[in-house]
Order: C-alpha cells, then sequence, then structure tokens
C-alpha cells in the first residue's frame, strides 16, 4: 500500500510534500521519507514511525539547505522488511544517483537480487523496493541506456505491482512516474507538475489531472510533459481531466479523536443521505441510471468489497433480497478475483469501498468488467480508482473519513444500499406501492435522526459499560438476520482499535462450536431487535448465561426477560428493522471506541493498519 507524493516546479518542494503525505498517511504510517536534488547529489531524509517525525528531522535540519523544486515523498505500510528506518523509502541505487519511491510489490525480486548481487551490487535494506532502483541503476551505470530507457527496460523485467516515481541526479529537471497495479495521478499546473497515489495530495494545487493507466509512464522534464507507453517509447494521446472535488481540512474540532467525531457526524451523513437520496415516491440514484434498464433485468448480483464494507454488503445482500428477490452473493474482492463465480453481462457486480483504492477490490472489479458484468462502485472518494473503473455508480458522499476504523462510511454504504433494494424493487415490482410508500415516508427522517441522537447521547453509559470490560481478552459478538453482519462489525472495531480479541457469530451459530471458549471472563454482546428472531436469541442468550459468560445486550425491547438476563443492556429507540441496524452499529462502534480509549490504544492509527489496503 503506502503513499506517493511528487513534485516538479519553482517552489520549495518539502512543504508541498510534507503535507502531501500528512494526506496520504491513510495509506500507511509506519514510516516516511522525501529525496530532492540538493547542490548535484540526492538528498534524503527518512524516518520511522509517522508523518510528523519526518517533518520534525527535515525542519531540524532545513535552515541550512535550499529544498529545490524536485522532489518525491512517500509513506509506507511495510510489506517486504520490518517498518524501520533502513526499509522506509525513497531507495537509492548502488551510485546514489537515482532515487526511487514505490508502491506495489515486486515479485519477482528474488531472482533479480540474487543477479544483481552477482553483479556486485550491494543491498541497504530488506525491501523489494531496492532491487527496483537497483535494478533502473545497473542499466543506467552500464552507460548504454539513458535515464528513461534505464527505467523502461528495468520495468519490463518485473513482475507484480507498482507505481513509482524516480529521480536521477544527472537530470536534475525530470522526474519518471509510471504505474502497473498501483494507481498514479499527474496534476498539471502552469510550470508545475505534481504525482500522487490518489489525487488528495494534489487538488488543492490544481485540478488538471491525467489518470496514468496501467503500463503508461509520465516523463517529465524541464517545463513539459509527455504520457508514454512503458513498453515502447512511444508517445501516447492522452486527455487532461478537469476534476471538481475539495479535501476538506482535517480538523478534530471539539472532539480528541477522528473515529469519534465520525461517529457523531452520523447524524448529519445518514441524514443527508436519506434526504439527497428520495423523495416522497421514488428513490434517487442518478449514477445508475444510464445503466438502470440493465441493472433492473440482470438475473443475479454479486457484492464483492473488504473489511468493513463487505460487512455493509451482507446487509445489502438481505435487503435486495428481502425486496427486490434477485439472488446476491456477497464475495471478499480478495476471493472473487480467484473463484469461480458465474459472471456474465446479465450479472450485475457491486463493488463497495470507502476509500475506492482498495487493491483488492480494484482486483475484483477488474474481473467483472472482463466478464462483461455491469460493474456498479459504491465508494466515498469521487475520482478514485473504484469510482472510475465500475461502469457507473453511486457516491455515499459522508465526507473524509480520516479515522483508519471505518464508521460513518459503514452506515451510509448500508443507506445506500437500502435505497439500492428500493429501487431495484420498485422496477422489478416486487413491492407495492404502499409499502414502498412506508419506507419513503420522508417524515420518518427527522425521526431517525432524533433516534441516532438518542443513541449518542447515551455515550456516557456506554463509556462505562465498555471500561468494566477493558481488561477481557476476547469478545463473542452475536446477531442474526440484519444484524449478524453488525455483530461482524462490532467484533472488527473492538480488534482494530483495542487489540482485543473478538468473534462474531450468528448467534445460533455459536453453540456449533464457538461456545467452548465461554468461561466466566468472557463477555458476549447480543444485538437483540424485538423481530420475529427474538425468541430463539433469548434461548441462545440462555446458553451462554448458564454457562456463566457475561452477557451485554443491545436492543430495542423493554423486556424484563432481557433485563434479567444482562449484566449490561444497552437500550435504542423502537424503530424499523433497517434503522435498528444502524442504531446498534453506533451503540458498537461506540462501545469499541470507549475500550480503547480506556487501554491507551492510538484510536485513529492503530498498530498494523492503515485506511486504504493498496497491496493484494
Ligand atoms: C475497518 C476498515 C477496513 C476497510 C477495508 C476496505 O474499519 O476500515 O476493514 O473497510 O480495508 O476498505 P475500503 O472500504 O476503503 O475499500
Amino acid at each position: 500500500m503506502c503513499g506517493i507524493v511528487a513534485y516538479k516546479g519553482k517552489k520549495d518542494c518539502y512543504p508541498i510534500l510534507l503535507s502531501g503525505l500528512k494526506k496520504l498517511e491513510y495509506r500507511g504510517y509506519d514510516s516516511a521519507g522525501v529525496a530532492s536534488i540538493i547542490n548535484n547529489k540526492i538528498n534524503i531524509t527518512k524516518r520511522a514511525g509517522k508523518v510528523k517525525e519526518l517533518e520534525n528531522a527535515i525542519n531540524s535540519k532545513k535552515s541550512s539547505q535550499n529544498c529545490g523544486g524536485l522532489g518525491i515523498a512517500h509513506t509506507r505500510w511495510a510489506t517486504h522488511g520490518e517498518p524501520n528506518q533502513k526499509n522506509a523509502h525513497p531507495h537509492l541505487d548502488q551510485s546514489k544517483k537515482i532515487s526511487l519511491v514505490h508502491n506495489g510489490i515486486i515479485e519477482n525480486y528474488d531472482p533479480i537480487k540474487k543477479f544483481l548481487k552477482s553483479k556486485k551490487i550491494t543491498f541497504k535494506s530488506d525491501t523489494d523496493t531496492e532491487v527496483l532502483v537497483q535494478l533502473i541503476g545497473y542499466f543506467y551505470n552500464k552507460g548504454k541506456l539513458d535515464f528513461e530507457q534505464s527505467v523502461r527496460a528495468a520495468l519490463q523485467r518485473v513482475d507484480g505491482a507498482y507505481g513509482i516515481v524516480v529521480l536521477n541526479v544527472d537530470f536534475p529537471e525530470m522526474m519518471i512516474a509510471a504505474r502497473r497495479g498501483s494507481p498514479l495521478v499527474l496534476g498539471i499546473k502552469e510550470g508545475e507538475f505534481f504525482i500522487g497515489s490518489d489525487i488528495s495530495p494534489i487538488v488543492s494545487y490544481t485540478q488538471q489531472i491525467i489518470y496514468l493507466n496501467d503500463s503508461e509512464m509520465a516523463v517529465i522534464n524541464k517545463n513539459n510533459y509527455q504520457i508514454k507507453s512503458v513498453e515502447k517509447d512511444v508517445a501516447l494521446p492522452k486527455k487532461v481531466e478537469k476534476i471538481d472535488y475539495k479535501i476538506d481540512d482535517f480538523d478534530k474540532g471539539k472532539f480528541k479523536h477522528f473515529m469519534h467525531k465520525e461517529i457523531h457526524e452520523q447524524v448529519t451523513t445518514i441524514g443527508n443521505t436519506l434526504k439527497a437520496r428520495s423523495t416522497k415516491n421514488s428513490v434517487l440514484l442518478h449514477g445508475l441510471s444510464e445503466y438502470w434498464e440493465e441493472i433492473q433485468s440482470a438475473d443475479k448480483i454479486y457484492i464483492t468489497a473488504c473489511g468493513t464494507s463487505w460487512h455493509a454488503g451482507l446487509i445489502g445482500k438481505n435487503l435486495i433480497e428481502r425486496f427486490a428477490k434477485v439472488p446476491v452473493h456477497v464475495e471478499y474482492a480478495s476471493e472473487f478475483r480467484y473463484n469461480h463465480s458465474i459472471i456474465d453481462n446479465k450479472t450485475v457486480v457491486i463493488a463497495i469501498s470507502q476509500s475506492g483504492e482498495t487493491a483488492d477490490t480494484l482486483a475484483a472489479i477488474a474481473k467483472a468488467n472482463d466478464y462483461g458484468a455491469i460493474t456498479i462502485g459504491i465508494c466515498n472518494v469521487p475520482g478514485s480508482s473504484v469510482s472510475r473503473e465500475t461502469k457507473c455508480g453511486v457516491h455515499t458522499r459522508c465526507g473524509h473519513e480520516i479515522g483508519v476504523a471505518s464508521t460513518k462510511a459503514f452506515t451510509a454504504q448500508i443507506t445506500v444500499l437500502y435505497f439500492f433494494a428500493l429501487k431495484l424493487a420498485d422496477s422489478k415490482k416486487t413491492m407495492t406501492k404502499s409499502v414502498m410508500k412506508k419506507y419513503l415516508d420522508l417524515s420518518m427522517w427527522p425521526k431517525y435522526m432524533d433516534d441516532i441522537k438518542s443513541v449518542l447521547k447515551k455515550e456516557k453509559s456506554i463509556k462505562k459499560i465498555a471500561e468494566k470490560y477493558q481488561n477481557a481478552s476476547d469478545f463473542l459478538y452475536l446477531g442474526r438476520g440484519l444484524n449478524f453482519p453488525v455483530a461482524l462489525e462490532g467484533a472488527l472495531k473492538l480488534k482494530e482499535i483495542s487489540y482485543i480479541h473478538a468473534e462474531g457469530y450468528p448467534a445460533a451459530e455459536m453453540k456449533h462450536g464457538p461456545i467452548a471458549l465461554v468461561d466466566k471472563n468472557m463477555p458476549n454482546v447480543f444485538i437483540v431487535p424485538k423481530d420475529k428472531t427474538y425468541d430463539k436469541i433469548i434461548s441462545n442468550i440462555e446458553e451462554i448465561k448458564s454457562r456463566k459468560g457475561k452477557i451485554i445486550i443491545v436492543t430495542d425491547s423493554r423486556d424484563k426477560i432481557l433485563r434479567d438476563l444482562a449484566d449490561d443492556l444497552i437500550l435504542v429507540p423502537k424503530t424499523t428493522h433497517y434503522m435498528f441496524v444502524i442504531l446498534a452499529t453506533i451503540v458498537l462502534q461506540l462501545f469499541s471506541y470507549f475500550i480503547a480509549v480506556a487501554k491507551g490504544c492510538d484510536v485513529d492509527q492503530p498498530r498494523n493498519l492503515a485506511k486504504s489496503v493498496t497491496v493484494e
């Protein structure tokens, strides 16, 4: 994964690179570095840890340096080699003339490394990336190929994925970028060029953008640029696109953590989606209009995604099958790519992604497109790879999500899927007009918002319960039907930010194995709406209770039975199936948030994670 930003222009590159890295930190934050050309030498500063460490290091050196207008920078999420300073990017070739930043994985790094070692090239890091820069250096230093030809020659010999930017001291006015499988964007302004692994480090400077495709390279020299093929030295005609996208300033407001702020923002984000996507008798999903004929006549739907977005997909399946009676399969994007799903031009493939840059999801979209499926993106970032590579789509528009643990994006995805299911049901006439009217009762939206507010108001009591369980080492989360994915999501949130082991299960499935874990120390979180599964869940609770497990219940039911069974009970307002899912999710988000805070964890940037997983 990792983030890349590069600059060529007249300004000091460091402030531009550092502010770009901060915007890209969602892609990885275990180390960071910059390289620029100063006095005919590549000057590199790298630090293990977050971009702040790098910024401090640069600021302490800077007074004595003219940093120049050409530089490359990187924030890393380690794949090959520990997350330390030695393995941080940029990397250098042996001659110290060429420096490179890289996203992706060079899969055949081992044979290339052996070959280079046989040529007396020594390595300073444990990374696959260093192999690539050394290979470029090897070709360049043999003297037969120029800089651009050397980059091309090396890229033609590597397998795997790359998005790279390369500098060479012998060409102090030049920067070369290339991609295969790992997105890169070129931003163009009068006399200035910006490269990013997405548009986030670029949009505040220019909205003139070229998205590089696979096997394309951007060769920037003085005030000119050319887009060429990696395969051959031919220029490719390429359109400059004007993007209309702003990135809000990152501001925690009155909150200590972005995650907490984003949990609270759900009143607005869900409210906005409800209002923007509905009228009293129809659902508005304009991004799908061009393909709606094909979508409504498709014979099956696949939903593909990763992590939290995959959980939203499970909820989507339930809603679509319930409302529109179309079979839906939900697959992890990483599995979808390699399995044998039956996909053709009568299949809809919905890819869900907050960031729009998740490599597994992009690979699944590529496969679905290859098979002729109607690909739909449900994505939060306009201009992202998922938005561009699907045939049509819906933006969740819940604003930048910065906390690594996804919160408001999940509930926005569910809301969009809810509307998608209703629209499909309407088109397929699987729902009567009167039922549809009930679901699109706009006068309910303010009540939904009030319900969310009332859950958020309970956060003091949720905090107390969370603190009580902060030392547990394992949790079970149990729910049925629509609330089984809520259980999975609750468990994932807890694992991610508090490092406590947690599993989500369908409540009844728990007795087929996981119940062996239950003892007096084990908290079990039950999600219990008063619906047709209620009686069965009570039996499941009893089964845990009789093994002395601790019972935490999230419910909309005021029953005495539940109060008697629960060690702790969190009551949410009585509402619809859809809204219960949202309210229970928010309770569980707050619950894991307060446990993580009580344990002193880094809530917004948990260990080993990144906001966007851009390697497969
Ligand atoms: C969990 C989380 C991850 C992401 C997953 C997919 O809180 O954030 O599980 O949901 O990596 O990311 P997107 O949605 O950006 O494709």
